[in-house]
């Protein structure tokens, strides 16, 4: 048995990243600055976005974007339960309640079918008692699970129609892109593809700035507001004081938050943002390289990959047969880890969590195909850097474990193929 342990992540930073934090340093500006600001721009111009606002996090970029689009104690907004915790919480930091909405079963993208549901049984009182019928609903924050994009043009139509703003949970998201046909242009998330869209740069995301986040818009009105309460809802930020381009002075206009991203963290970032392209196209490789291996084994179903989308590959979330298998999921888990093969689960949907069942009484049965299908999930690595010898071992161990073990009614259709 091979002793090779494969991580489920390996950060891809190396001699240019270093090099640029060692000028930040030594510049003697250290906290927001120019290297910020030139991150910004790059930002803007990769995605073809107008306004970028650097943050230090994917959740602060969630938080401001919601502030700014005027959310308030009592209104309610869309969330996907399949999704990470920063999604929802940010609806609850400003008071407001989120409606859990379900996934396809395929992509594990907001299913807009049962968002319009949802808008129905809430008026209806069918939704838990502790969401009141008469609440407000004001947005939608779709999650682009895996760097798979859901369709721009379909949920902005959606929301339009039904007065929503859009923020999309970008945090996998950077760089993907969706076109409407084989030959229309492709456009990047973040090219006015929602009224906000909020990436991250933490740690093993498609570029990292360590922790990070930026919130993309074409409103500048917005982008304003968030770049305001980014850093205390003060007039004007230290750089621009110090720089010898503003004054000394500043006045604070609003309570806000302090969420301002570093030069050194930016150092980092200006340099992943270069090789994003080069690190994607590595992720995607490995991507075929399953697709490929995978596609004859029939106790797992892939995640899908369908044109006319620009895949960033941040995940690769395969869904378990259990029908075909004789253990759970958990159970694979530990088999995988044991042999060698780092992975995780994206996610346990939120009502799935304690804080949400107990604050809003959420039911397994109010999202049924999320309370399904993440006991099928499982996140195999994926990630730039990744060597042969690390793929073709998660590969083998996976067939190995699918074969060790499928139910016998499974092996004799194997074996008769
Ligand atoms: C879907 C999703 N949204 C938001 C976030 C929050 O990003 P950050 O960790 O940069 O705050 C994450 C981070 O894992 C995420 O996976």
């Amino acid at each position: 048995m091979s002793t090779l342990r494969v991580p489920f992540f390996r950060p891809d930073v190396g001699g240019l990243e270093r090099d640029e934090i060692v000028a930040a340093l030594e510049s003697g500006w250290l906290t927001t600055g120019p290297r910020v600001r030139r991150f910004e721009q790059s930002f803007a111009s990769a995605v073809g976005g107008s306004h970028a606002v650097a943050v230090n996090s994917g959740t602060a970029a969630l938080h401001l974007a919601v502030e700014a689009l005027g959310l308030k104690a009592g209104d309610a907004v869309l969330v996907p339960s399949m999704t990470f915790a920063a999604t929802a919480e940010v609806v609850r930091y400003l008071g407001a309640i989120p409606i859990l909405v379900d996934c396809d079963p395929e992509t594990l993208l907001l299913d807009l079918a049962d968002a319009e549901k949802k808008l129905v049984d809430l008026r209806a009182g069918r939704l838990p008692a502790a969401i009141p019928r008469t609440a407000r609903v004001v947005g939608v924050i779709p999650v682009h699970v895996g760097g798979l994009l859901l369709d721009p043009s379909l949920t902005r139509a959606w929301a339009r129609r039904r007065g929503l703003w859009v923020v999309e949970d970008a945090a996998h998201a950077f760089p993907s892109a969706w076109r409407l046909a084989p030959n229309a242009p492709w456009q990047f998330c973040g090219a006015g593809t929602s009224d906000v869209a909020c990436f991250s740069f933490y740690a093993n995301k498609t570029i990292t700035t360590g922790e990070g986040g930026m919130a993309v818009t074409e409103d500048s009105a917005l982008a304003a507001r968030m770049r305001t309460m980014s850093l205390h809802g003060l007039s004007q930020d230290a750089w621009e004081r110090y720089s010898g381009k503003g004054s000394w002075d500043y006045q604070i206009v609003a309570p806000g938050f302090k969420y301002n991203l570093t030069d050194i963290a930016a150092a980092i970032g200006l340099h992943q943002l270069e090789r994003a392209e080069e690190m994607r196209l590595a992720r995607e490789a490995v991507a075929r390289r399953y697709h490929g291996a995978f596609s004859s084994i029939d106790e797992i179903d892939l995640p899908p990959d369908p044109p006319n989308r620009i895949h960033s590959w941040h995940l690769y979330p395969i869904r378990l047969r259990l029908d075909r298998l004789s253990i759970d999921r958990n159970a694979f888990v530990e088999e995988l880890k044991s042999a060698g093969v780092g992975c995780s689960v994206h996610w346990r949907p939120l009502h799935r969590h304690p804080y949400y069942e107990q604050t809003f009484g959420w039911r397994p049965a109010d999202l049924p195909v999320s309370t399904e299908v993440w006991t099928r999930l499982v996140s195999l690595p994926i990630f730039p850097g990744m060597r042969e010898d690390e793929v073709r071992h998660v590969i083998e161990t996976m067939e190995e474990l699918c074969i060790r073990h499928s139910k016998p009614s499974t092996m004799s259709l194997r074996a008769s193929r």
